[in-house]
């Protein structure tokens, strides 16, 4: 499966919207019951108004009724074991739990594999203690 969900963030890699930085990002994400959304990179000539791949597939996951993120995989073919930035680990952490594994990719496949947890630790939550 994780294999899979690197095919499907390399093909999101290859829509993505990426005029400004010139960085495609890809990403794909594995539901805990089992279903697959991928997402790019949507950039803006407005620059800050762009957003992330990994907000992409979120935002397939919860147009599609939502879930439980098990598995992502994140790519950038000019950056091997791209990690998501700052905002999408909390964007994650809304829809993930700490074991949520993030998978770290390469063009020729997954080369590491990390959890949220370890991602963003001491996360903030309104009430939780983590
Ligand atoms: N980018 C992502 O899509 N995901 C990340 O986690 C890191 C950054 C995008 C945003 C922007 O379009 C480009 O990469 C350069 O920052």
């Amino acid at each position: 499966m994780a294999a899979n969900l690197h095919r499907l963030a390399v093909s999101a890699m290859a829509k993505a919207h990426a005029p400004y930085s010139q960085f495609p990002v890809g990403a794909a994400l594995l539901t805990a019951d089992g279903r697959t959304y991928s997402g790019c990179n949507i950039e803006n000539v407005a620059y800050p108004e762009g957003w992330c791949a990994e907000t992409t597939a979120i935002s397939h996951m919860v147009m599609d009724g939502g879930g439980e993120i098990a598995e992502i995989a994140v790519i950038a073919k000019r950056q091997a074991g791209v990690t998501p930035c700052g905002g999408c680990r909390q964007r994650l952490k809304e829809f993930g739990t700490p074991e949520t594994r993030i998978h770290l990719c390469d063009m020729d496949g997954i080369i590491e594999t990390v959890t949220l947890g370890e991602l963003l630790p001491k996360a903030f939550g309104m009430g939780e203690r983590s």
